[in-house]
Protein backbone atom coordinates (compact mmCIF):
# COMPACT_ATOMS: atom_id res chain seq x y z
CA UNK A 1 0.00 0.00 0.00
CA UNK A 2 1.40 3.54 -0.22
CA UNK A 3 2.40 5.33 2.12
CA UNK A 4 0.71 8.25 3.43
CA UNK A 5 2.08 11.39 3.74
CA UNK A 6 0.65 14.91 5.51
CA UNK A 7 1.78 17.87 3.87
CA UNK A 8 1.09 20.68 6.11
CA UNK A 9 0.85 24.08 4.39
CA UNK A 10 0.28 21.50 1.10
CA UNK A 11 -1.84 24.39 -0.79
CA UNK A 12 1.01 27.11 -0.81
CA UNK A 13 3.92 27.50 -3.23
CA UNK A 14 6.32 25.12 -2.58
CA UNK A 15 4.28 22.96 -1.06
CA UNK A 16 2.00 22.11 -3.34
CA UNK A 17 4.78 21.58 -5.82
CA UNK A 18 6.43 19.22 -3.42
CA UNK A 19 2.47 17.62 -3.46
CA UNK A 20 2.74 17.03 -7.30
CA UNK A 21 5.75 15.23 -6.61
CA UNK A 22 5.01 13.21 -3.94
CA UNK A 23 1.70 12.04 -6.20
CA UNK A 24 3.59 11.15 -9.21
CA UNK A 25 6.21 9.04 -7.39
CA UNK A 26 3.32 6.84 -6.15
CA UNK A 27 2.53 8.70 -2.67
CA UNK A 28 -0.63 9.17 -0.95
CA UNK A 29 -1.59 12.48 0.43
CA UNK A 30 -3.15 15.01 2.95
CA UNK A 31 -3.04 17.99 3.13
CA UNK A 32 -3.24 20.16 5.75
CA UNK A 33 -3.51 24.23 5.16
CA UNK A 34 -5.45 27.03 7.40
CA UNK A 35 -5.48 28.26 3.75
CA UNK A 36 -4.73 31.91 5.22
CA UNK A 37 -1.84 32.53 2.55
CA UNK A 38 -2.91 29.75 -0.26
CA UNK A 39 -5.68 28.97 -2.21
CA UNK A 40 -8.23 26.13 -1.98
CA UNK A 41 -7.59 26.75 -6.35
CA UNK A 42 -4.24 25.31 -5.95
CA UNK A 43 -5.01 22.08 -4.54
CA UNK A 44 -7.58 21.89 -7.84
CA UNK A 45 -4.64 22.19 -9.80
CA UNK A 46 -2.42 19.56 -8.38
CA UNK A 47 -5.47 17.40 -8.54
CA UNK A 48 -6.03 18.33 -12.10
CA UNK A 49 -1.89 17.92 -13.32
CA UNK A 50 -1.85 14.48 -11.15
CA UNK A 51 -4.99 13.13 -11.98
CA UNK A 52 -5.77 11.65 -8.60
CA UNK A 53 -8.25 13.18 -5.98
CA UNK A 54 -6.34 15.55 -3.13
CA UNK A 55 -7.34 15.65 0.38
CA UNK A 56 -7.22 18.96 1.46
CA UNK A 57 -8.55 19.34 5.19
CA UNK A 58 -8.72 22.89 6.75
CA UNK A 59 -6.61 23.01 9.81
CA UNK A 60 -5.53 25.35 11.97
CA UNK A 61 -2.31 23.40 13.77
CA UNK A 62 -1.86 25.90 16.62
CA UNK A 63 -4.89 24.12 17.73
CA UNK A 64 -3.65 20.59 19.24
CA UNK A 65 -6.97 19.07 19.24
CA UNK A 66 -7.50 20.26 15.50
CA UNK A 67 -3.89 18.09 14.56
CA UNK A 68 -5.12 14.98 16.92
CA UNK A 69 -7.90 14.72 14.69
CA UNK A 70 -6.16 14.60 12.24
CA UNK A 71 -4.03 12.02 12.84
CA UNK A 72 -7.06 10.36 13.99
CA UNK A 73 -8.76 10.56 10.64
CA UNK A 74 -5.48 9.41 8.19
CA UNK A 75 -3.17 6.47 8.38
CA UNK A 76 -0.32 9.47 8.22
CA UNK A 77 3.31 7.53 8.18
CA UNK A 78 5.49 10.68 7.79
CA UNK A 79 5.52 14.58 7.74
CA UNK A 80 6.41 17.27 5.78
CA UNK A 81 6.17 20.21 7.65
CA UNK A 82 5.63 23.53 5.56
CA UNK A 83 2.63 25.33 7.43
CA UNK A 84 3.85 28.83 9.15
CA UNK A 85 4.06 32.24 8.30
CA UNK A 86 7.20 33.89 6.12
CA UNK A 87 7.59 37.56 6.09
CA UNK A 88 10.56 38.67 7.44
CA UNK A 89 9.14 42.39 7.67
CA UNK A 90 6.00 40.88 9.30
CA UNK A 91 7.75 38.98 11.28
CA UNK A 92 9.83 42.21 12.92
CA UNK A 93 6.39 44.03 13.46
CA UNK A 94 4.60 40.72 15.03
CA UNK A 95 7.22 38.41 16.91
CA UNK A 96 4.62 37.05 18.95
CA UNK A 97 2.45 36.25 16.40
CA UNK A 98 5.37 34.84 14.59
CA UNK A 99 6.48 32.99 17.70
CA UNK A 100 3.34 31.51 18.88
CA UNK A 101 2.23 30.49 15.01
CA UNK A 102 5.41 28.46 13.87
CA UNK A 103 6.95 27.31 17.01
CA UNK A 104 3.32 26.12 18.45
CA UNK A 105 2.24 24.29 15.04
CA UNK A 106 5.53 22.81 14.64
CA UNK A 107 5.29 21.33 18.54
CA UNK A 108 1.48 19.79 18.16
CA UNK A 109 2.64 18.37 14.60
CA UNK A 110 5.56 16.61 16.70
CA UNK A 111 4.01 16.07 19.62
CA UNK A 112 0.97 14.29 17.92
CA UNK A 113 3.23 12.43 15.42
CA UNK A 114 4.97 10.56 18.76
CA UNK A 115 1.50 9.62 20.27
CA UNK A 116 0.89 8.12 16.94
CA UNK A 117 4.05 6.46 16.47
CA UNK A 118 5.35 8.46 13.70
CA UNK A 119 8.84 9.11 13.58
CA UNK A 120 9.53 10.30 10.25
CA UNK A 121 10.09 14.24 9.68
CA UNK A 122 10.84 16.74 6.84
CA UNK A 123 11.27 20.68 7.86
CA UNK A 124 11.04 23.07 5.75
CA UNK A 125 13.74 25.59 7.29
CA UNK A 126 15.92 28.31 5.07
CA UNK A 127 19.49 29.25 4.48
CA UNK A 128 18.23 32.48 6.28
CA UNK A 129 19.61 30.70 9.68
CA UNK A 130 23.17 31.31 8.37
CA UNK A 131 22.23 34.99 8.75
CA UNK A 132 25.60 36.84 7.40
CA UNK A 133 27.59 34.16 6.36
CA UNK A 134 31.04 34.08 6.89
CA UNK A 135 32.31 30.98 4.15
CA UNK A 136 30.92 30.90 0.95
CA UNK A 137 29.57 28.61 -0.55
CA UNK A 138 27.95 28.11 3.08
CA UNK A 139 28.53 24.50 3.99
CA UNK A 140 25.58 23.32 6.79
CA UNK A 141 28.22 23.31 9.75
CA UNK A 142 28.39 27.08 8.88
CA UNK A 143 27.72 29.28 11.87
CA UNK A 144 24.35 30.03 12.65
CA UNK A 145 22.37 33.54 13.61
CA UNK A 146 19.38 34.26 11.80
CA UNK A 147 19.23 38.19 11.92
CA UNK A 148 15.08 38.52 12.43
CA UNK A 149 12.19 36.48 14.42
CA UNK A 150 10.87 34.60 11.43
CA UNK A 151 14.65 33.52 10.94
CA UNK A 152 15.02 32.96 14.67
CA UNK A 153 11.55 30.68 14.22
CA UNK A 154 13.07 28.49 11.76
CA UNK A 155 16.64 27.74 13.69
CA UNK A 156 13.96 27.63 16.95
CA UNK A 157 12.12 24.77 15.58
CA UNK A 158 15.39 23.00 14.13
CA UNK A 159 16.84 23.08 17.68
CA UNK A 160 13.61 21.42 18.87
CA UNK A 161 14.07 19.00 16.00
CA UNK A 162 17.56 18.21 17.31
CA UNK A 163 17.21 17.74 20.87
CA UNK A 164 14.23 15.89 19.93
CA UNK A 165 16.18 13.30 18.09
CA UNK A 166 18.49 13.37 21.13
CA UNK A 167 16.01 12.00 22.91
CA UNK A 168 14.54 9.46 21.50
CA UNK A 169 16.23 7.22 18.93
CA UNK A 170 13.20 6.55 16.80
CA UNK A 171 13.07 10.06 15.10
CA UNK A 172 14.28 10.38 11.84
CA UNK A 173 14.26 13.89 10.63
CA UNK A 174 15.51 15.58 7.75
CA UNK A 175 16.01 19.60 8.15
CA UNK A 176 16.25 21.42 4.77
CA UNK A 177 17.37 24.56 4.41
CA UNK A 178 16.73 26.58 1.13
CA UNK A 179 18.65 28.33 -0.92
CA UNK A 180 16.07 31.28 -2.88
CA UNK A 181 13.28 28.89 -4.28
CA UNK A 182 11.72 30.67 -7.83
CA UNK A 183 9.85 29.25 -10.80
CA UNK A 184 6.41 27.21 -11.46
CA UNK A 185 5.83 24.04 -12.69
CA UNK A 186 6.60 23.65 -16.29
CA UNK A 187 2.83 23.17 -16.99
CA UNK A 188 2.07 26.89 -16.21
CA UNK A 189 -1.20 26.09 -13.51
CA UNK A 190 0.70 26.34 -9.93
CA UNK A 191 3.12 29.06 -8.69
CA UNK A 192 3.76 31.65 -6.65
CA UNK A 193 0.97 33.53 -5.50
CA UNK A 194 2.02 36.39 -2.83
CA UNK A 195 -0.45 38.77 -1.43
CA UNK A 196 -0.28 42.26 -1.53
CA UNK A 197 3.28 43.78 -2.59
CA UNK A 198 5.84 40.54 -3.09
CA UNK A 199 8.51 41.12 -0.85
CA UNK A 200 11.00 39.04 -2.93
CA UNK A 201 12.65 39.79 -6.43
CA UNK A 202 11.67 37.03 -8.73
CA UNK A 203 7.76 37.65 -7.66
CA UNK A 204 8.00 41.31 -8.05
CA UNK A 205 10.06 41.56 -11.11
CA UNK A 206 7.57 38.65 -12.79
CA UNK A 207 4.79 41.40 -11.96
CA UNK A 208 6.68 43.86 -13.25
CA UNK A 209 6.79 41.89 -17.03
CA UNK A 210 2.79 41.31 -16.63
CA UNK A 211 2.06 44.82 -16.32
CA UNK A 212 0.70 44.90 -12.85
CA UNK A 213 3.64 47.01 -11.90
CA UNK A 214 6.12 50.01 -13.21
CA UNK A 215 9.27 48.89 -12.24
CA UNK A 216 11.84 47.03 -10.31
CA UNK A 217 13.72 48.57 -7.31
CA UNK A 218 17.31 47.26 -7.34
CA UNK A 219 17.81 47.79 -3.65
CA UNK A 220 21.60 48.77 -4.21
CA UNK A 221 24.49 48.45 -6.39
CA UNK A 222 27.52 48.95 -4.40
CA UNK A 223 27.65 45.36 -2.57
CA UNK A 224 31.03 43.32 -3.01
CA UNK A 225 29.75 41.58 -6.15
CA UNK A 226 30.38 40.98 -9.93
CA UNK A 227 27.86 44.02 -10.78
CA UNK A 228 27.22 45.46 -7.25
CA UNK A 229 23.72 44.15 -7.33
CA UNK A 230 22.91 41.22 -4.53
CA UNK A 231 23.64 37.44 -5.32
CA UNK A 232 21.64 34.71 -4.42
CA UNK A 233 21.55 30.91 -5.41
CA UNK A 234 18.20 30.16 -6.92
CA UNK A 235 17.01 27.29 -7.12
CA UNK A 236 14.06 26.14 -9.01
CA UNK A 237 10.69 25.36 -6.64
CA UNK A 238 10.50 21.45 -8.86
CA UNK A 239 14.27 20.79 -8.17
CA UNK A 240 13.14 21.78 -4.54
CA UNK A 241 10.16 19.54 -4.33
CA UNK A 242 12.37 16.94 -5.99
CA UNK A 243 14.71 17.54 -2.84
CA UNK A 244 12.08 17.11 0.05
CA UNK A 245 11.41 13.80 -1.92
CA UNK A 246 15.03 12.53 -1.90
CA UNK A 247 15.11 13.63 1.87
CA UNK A 248 12.28 11.13 2.65
CA UNK A 249 13.53 8.20 1.00
CA UNK A 250 16.87 8.77 2.52
CA UNK A 251 15.97 9.49 5.73
CA UNK A 252 18.25 8.17 8.59
CA UNK A 253 17.97 7.77 12.63
CA UNK A 254 19.10 11.05 14.09
CA UNK A 255 18.21 15.02 12.89
CA UNK A 256 20.33 16.17 10.39
CA UNK A 257 20.97 19.29 8.33
CA UNK A 258 20.66 20.05 4.51
CA UNK A 259 21.26 22.78 2.09
CA UNK A 260 18.94 22.73 -0.93
CA UNK A 261 20.61 25.15 -3.16
CA UNK A 262 22.40 25.22 -6.75
CA UNK A 263 25.53 26.12 -5.67
CA UNK A 264 26.06 29.00 -8.03
CA UNK A 265 24.49 32.59 -8.13
CA UNK A 266 23.00 35.03 -9.56
CA UNK A 267 22.59 38.72 -9.19
CA UNK A 268 19.61 41.21 -9.23
CA UNK A 269 20.65 42.77 -12.82
CA UNK A 270 21.04 38.84 -14.36
CA UNK A 271 17.30 37.95 -13.27
CA UNK A 272 16.17 41.07 -14.87
CA UNK A 273 17.67 40.42 -17.92
CA UNK A 274 16.61 37.08 -17.63
CA UNK A 275 13.02 38.03 -17.47
CA UNK A 276 12.91 40.23 -20.43
CA UNK A 277 14.63 37.31 -22.61
CA UNK A 278 11.85 35.04 -21.32
CA UNK A 279 8.96 37.42 -21.62
CA UNK A 280 10.46 39.88 -24.58
CA UNK A 281 8.82 42.60 -22.32
CA UNK A 282 11.18 45.44 -21.06
CA UNK A 283 11.67 45.35 -17.71
CA UNK A 284 12.19 49.12 -16.30
CA UNK A 285 14.48 49.54 -12.98
CA UNK A 286 16.01 51.81 -10.68
CA UNK A 287 19.23 51.36 -8.42
CA UNK A 288 17.34 52.77 -4.61
CA UNK A 289 19.03 52.04 -1.59
CA UNK A 290 20.11 48.65 -0.01
CA UNK A 291 17.50 47.02 2.18
CA UNK A 292 17.51 46.89 5.57
CA UNK A 293 19.29 43.87 6.79
CA UNK A 294 20.46 42.57 3.21
CA UNK A 295 23.46 40.60 2.46
CA UNK A 296 26.06 40.57 -0.60
CA UNK A 297 26.18 37.16 -1.39
CA UNK A 298 24.35 33.66 -0.41
CA UNK A 299 25.56 30.57 -1.80
CA UNK A 300 25.06 27.11 -0.78
CA UNK A 301 27.38 24.15 -0.28
CA UNK A 302 25.11 21.63 -1.42
CA UNK A 303 27.45 18.40 -1.41
CA UNK A 304 25.46 17.21 1.85
CA UNK A 305 22.39 16.35 0.05
CA UNK A 306 23.93 15.99 -3.72
CA UNK A 307 25.70 12.88 -1.95
CA UNK A 308 23.29 11.92 0.92
CA UNK A 309 20.24 12.81 -0.61
CA UNK A 310 20.89 11.58 -4.17
CA UNK A 311 19.79 14.89 -4.94
CA UNK A 312 20.98 17.55 -7.22
CA UNK A 313 19.05 20.71 -8.71
CA UNK A 314 20.23 21.02 -12.33
CA UNK A 315 17.15 23.20 -13.50
CA UNK A 316 19.27 26.36 -14.35
CA UNK A 317 18.42 30.14 -14.18
CA UNK A 318 17.22 30.44 -17.53
CA UNK A 319 14.50 27.35 -16.98
CA UNK A 320 13.77 29.25 -13.58
CA UNK A 321 12.48 31.84 -15.55
CA UNK A 322 10.77 31.20 -18.12
CA UNK A 323 8.55 28.41 -16.24
CA UNK A 324 7.79 31.84 -13.21
CA UNK A 325 7.00 33.46 -16.24
CA UNK A 326 4.55 30.76 -18.18
CA UNK A 327 2.74 30.73 -15.01
CA UNK A 328 2.61 34.63 -14.62
CA UNK A 329 1.69 35.69 -17.92
CA UNK A 330 -1.46 32.33 -17.53
CA UNK A 331 -2.00 34.16 -14.17
CA UNK A 332 -1.86 37.69 -14.32
CA UNK A 333 -3.36 37.74 -11.10
CA UNK A 334 -2.17 34.29 -9.53
CA UNK A 335 -5.24 32.42 -7.85
CA UNK A 336 -7.01 35.26 -7.64
CA UNK A 337 -9.27 37.77 -9.97
CA UNK A 338 -8.17 41.27 -11.27
CA UNK A 339 -8.87 43.69 -8.67
CA UNK A 340 -11.40 46.42 -9.47
CA UNK A 341 -9.64 49.22 -9.09
CA UNK A 342 -6.69 48.30 -10.39
CA UNK A 343 -5.43 49.67 -13.67
C1 LIG B 1 14.44 36.90 1.60
C2 LIG B 1 14.43 36.99 3.11
C3 LIG B 1 14.78 35.65 3.69
C4 LIG B 1 13.81 34.58 3.19
C5 LIG B 1 13.81 34.57 1.67
C6 LIG B 1 12.73 33.66 1.15
C7 LIG B 1 14.92 39.33 3.68
C8 LIG B 1 15.93 40.28 4.22
N1 LIG B 1 15.33 38.05 3.55
O1 LIG B 1 15.76 36.53 1.19
O2 LIG B 1 14.74 35.70 5.11
O3 LIG B 1 14.16 33.31 3.68
O4 LIG B 1 13.54 35.89 1.16
O5 LIG B 1 12.91 33.41 -0.21
O6 LIG B 1 13.80 39.70 3.37
N2 LIG B 1 15.80 42.66 -4.33
C9 LIG B 1 15.70 43.83 -5.06
N3 LIG B 1 14.46 44.36 -5.26
C10 LIG B 1 13.32 43.79 -4.78
C11 LIG B 1 13.41 42.60 -4.04
C12 LIG B 1 14.68 42.06 -3.82
O7 LIG B 1 16.70 44.38 -5.51
O8 LIG B 1 12.21 44.34 -4.99
C13 LIG B 1 17.12 42.03 -4.16
C14 LIG B 1 17.58 41.82 -2.73
O9 LIG B 1 18.28 42.94 -2.25
C15 LIG B 1 18.46 40.58 -2.87
C16 LIG B 1 17.81 39.79 -4.01
O10 LIG B 1 17.04 40.73 -4.73
O11 LIG B 1 19.77 40.93 -3.26
C17 LIG B 1 16.90 38.66 -3.55
O12 LIG B 1 15.96 39.18 -2.63
P1 LIG B 1 14.75 38.29 -2.05
O13 LIG B 1 14.05 37.61 -3.16
O14 LIG B 1 13.94 39.15 -1.15
O15 LIG B 1 15.48 37.13 -1.23
P2 LIG B 1 16.50 37.22 0.02
O16 LIG B 1 16.80 38.62 0.36
O17 LIG B 1 17.66 36.36 -0.30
Amino acid sequence: MARTILVTGGAGYIGSHTVVSLIEHGFDVVIADDLSNSSPKAVAAVAKLTGKEVTLVEVDLTEEFQVRKLFANYPIEAVVHFAGLKAVGESVEQPLRYYQVNLGSAMNVLKTMARHDVWDFVFSSSATVYGDPEVLPIPEGAATGPTNPYGRTKLMIEDICRDLAASDKRWRIGLLRYFNPVGAHPSGEIGEDPQGHPNNLVPFVMQVAVGRRDKVQVFGDDYNTADGTGVRDYIHVVDLALGHLAALDNLTAGCEEFNLGTGSGASVLEVIQATAKASGKEIPYEIVARRAGDIATSLADPSRANSQLEWRADRNLEVMIADAWRWQEKNPYGFGERPADSN
